[in-house]
């Protein structure tokens, strides 16, 4: 399969039979996204909050694409709400889709839409698809059970916030990447605005120095994995 980083926390993946998932697409207000909302199709899309970097252009595309929104509760309430498709889920349940298992986790953080609906809990979301398991951190401060996490999964791509202020900075997601103990880290969340600049290298040695391995994605680039 092929995963694509189209910047700010926003993935594609993209599966060996041509479905294609989209995680938190924040695409046309975003100032560094290399695509906009109508160049992105989807069969479903994972959201992990409501906050309108995560949420973002969803909608927009799920109104030429009709995908299934796979979400908390609470979030999965509000796109059915406006007519979307839905799987409400929640923090720690598991389900197995017709193209792998999807498992949201805790975040801490904070969740609600843009119009000011209460969104649920924020999460991260772990994906099993092939054999491969990506853990899609959400917006998240450090937290112990990342380690928990990395026990009971075997993480392949750990994708996680670098850009502080709203989330981990990078010596915090450096110690996610300790305790969660994954094949590769990709880091996200950096660069979209002043207020979360930070140096994706600068992460990306600290994690050699550890002896682990992190791949930074250019915004738009797409990787095999
Ligand atoms: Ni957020
Ligand atoms: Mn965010």
């Amino acid at each position: 399969m092929k995963l694509r980083y189209l910047s700010h926390s926003g993935f594609l993946l993209t599966l060996e039979d041509g479905k294609k998932i989209v995680i938190d697409p924040f695409l046309d207000d975003n100032p560094v996204a290399p695509v906009k909302s109508d160049e992105i199709d989807a069969d479903y899309i994972i959201l992990t909050h409501g906050h309108g970097d995560h949420l973002g252009d969803s909608f927009k595309i799920a109104d030429r694409c009709s995908p299934l929104f796979i979400c908390v509760n609470e979030l999965a309430d509000y796109c059915a709400g406006r007519g979307y498709q839905a799987h409400n889920m929640h923090i720690g349940g598991g389900f197995n889709f017709d193209f792998g298992r999807i498992k949201f986790t805790i975040a801490h953080h904070g969740s609600k839409t843009p119009d000011g609906e209460y969104a649920g809990e924020p999460a991260g979301v772990l994906i099993t698809i092939d054999g491969k398991t990506i853990y899609h951190t959400g917006d998240t401060g450090l937290f112990y059970d990342m380690k928990l996490i990395g026990e009971m999964n075997k993480i392949d791509y750990m994708i996680l916030p670098i850009g502080d202020n709203f989330t981990m900075g990078i010596d915090d997601a450096v110690k996610a990447v300790e305790l969660c103990n994954p094949e590769v880290a990709i880091p996200m969340h950096y660069n979209t605005f002043p207020v979360i600049e930070a140096d994706p290298n600068e992460f990306a040695e600290k994690i050699t120095k550890m002896g682990k391995n992190a791949k930074v994605l250019e915004f738009g680039q797409e990787i095999e994995i």
